[in-house]
């Protein structure tokens, strides 16, 4: 047998890859990726057993809704699967149009560019308008997307406490004037459920010049008249300079979009590599977001069912002198500390056919480890009974 003259060395990524300590915990202890085998509105089965969902962002429970899930098979029957191409070059389709200036419309924006995932459009949101040599002042609690649209834009960033104008105009006063300037924030964080103190730290924004970036991705159908978001619910005008979010929250579909004047979207469309480089969102997730974007404005009971639900549900879960870390929205974390806390309650909820999602430092700051929960407008008054029985017992299992 003849021998191979060079030896195979070792792969330095392969190894690194394969003792990654994260991945054999999840391995291990299997908190995440489970793949459930049904669901029906609130209703999943998960391992063959029935629960009730109490962590997606479906907000309003439009994912069910007859009429938008209608919209959603009749695109693909009319536009098929795909347009298998970017905006730019094959892509665009007059759906495309329409949806842009349908959410345009109802964010009061003079434009508006929608994308395969809020990911995309937050980051290119961010990273298409600040470059190197330009300062981001981002809150310190901001989601993924921005931090790496933050990293992608190559500018320098200063992060100020979370939620924090006192804090956010100290930073500013040290910084040189004539440097240009970028606010980031979000419209209700998506773990903590804060709302954004947005009337005071765009104010401070404008004071100094800043160009303001606002990810409502949990705002939209949630605040506001009709769902418009963070910046109608503080009845603001146009302070904010691009509203980018999701359509994977109260829209019950995937994708993303940034709205905002008709010169920084057209700069947008010409700037980001985000947009340029990536396919169109598909005919059908662009009709259910559509279709949900009516709804919104036709049937206001979704949005009351919503906040009648969040203001029950809150008060259960502080009766229980559970740690809700001032949760004011549907987004309501249950802060326990520690990831062996975290785990527990988890397991608990879950024996008790309650699925949530646990997170833990450093998706959250250390000492806040959480299990995230959310309510939706579809949850039932039985479903709530039964989330309330199991939080019980998991407070007695800690
Ligand atoms: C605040 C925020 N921005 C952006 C995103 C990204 O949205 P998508 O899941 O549509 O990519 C998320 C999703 O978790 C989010 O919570």
């Amino acid at each position: 047998m003849a021998l191979s003259l060079f030896s195979k060395s070792k792969k330095a990524i392969i190894e690194r890859a394969q003792d990654d300590y994260a991945t054999k915990m999840r391995l291990k202890y299997k908190p995440y990726y489970h793949a459930m085998e049904s669901q029906s509105g609130t209703r999943i089965r998960l391992n063959g057993r029935d629960m009730i969902m109490l962590s997606s962002n479906d907000y309003l429970g439009l994912s069910f809704h007859p009429k938008v899930i209608e919209a959603c098979g009749g695109a693909a029957k009319v536009w098929g699967t795909s347009t298998t191409g970017a905006r730019i070059s094959n892509g665009s389709r007059s759906y495309h149009v329409e949806l842009e200036e349908k959410i345009a419309a109802f964010l009061g924006r003079e434009a508006c560019h929608v994308s395969v995932a809020g990911y995309i459009s937050c980051c290119s949101a961010v990273a298409s308008f600040a470059q190197k040599g330009d300062l981001i002042l981002a809150d310190k609690n901001i989601h993924s997307c921005l931090v790496d649209a933050t990293r992608l834009s190559m500018a320098t960033v200063e992060r100020f406490s979370h939620n924090n104008p006192e804090d956010l105009r100290a930073i500013l006063k040290g910084l040189p004037h004539n440097t240009p300037k970028m606010l980031v924030v979000e419209g209700v964080y998506s773990m903590e459920g804060h709302i954004c103190r947005l009337p005071e730290l765009a104010q401070i924004g404008e004071e100094h010049g800043c160009f303001t970036v606002l990810d409502d991705a949990h705002g939209i159908g949630v605040l506001g008249r009709q769902g418009r978001g963070t910046v109608d619910h503080f009845k603001l005008g146009d302070q904010v300079d691009l509203v980018c979010g999701s359509l994977s929250k109260s829209l019950a579909s995937t994708g993303g979009f940034v709205a905002g004047s008709r010169a920084m979207i057209d700069y947008l469309r010409t700037n980001s590599r985000q947009t340029l480089f990536s396919a169109a969102i598909s005919p059908a997730m662009a009709a259910t977001a559509s279709a949900s974007l009516d709804l919104m404005q036709s049937e206001p009971q979704h949005l009351e069912r919503l906040w009648k639900n969040t203001k029950r549900y809150r008060e259960m879960l502080k009766g229980l002198g559970l740690d809700i870390w001032e949760s004011e929205t549907p987004a309501v974390p249950i802060v326990l500390g520690s990831k062996e806390l975290v785990y527990r309650f988890w397991n608990a909820l879950l024996d008790q056919g309650v699925f949530t999602v646990m997170s833990i430092a450093p998706a959250v700051p250390p000492g806040k480890d959480l299990i995230r929960t959310a309510v939706s407008a579809l949850h039932s008054d039985e479903d709530l009974e039964k989330i309330a029985a199991a939080m019980a017992y998991a407070v007695k299992q800690m």
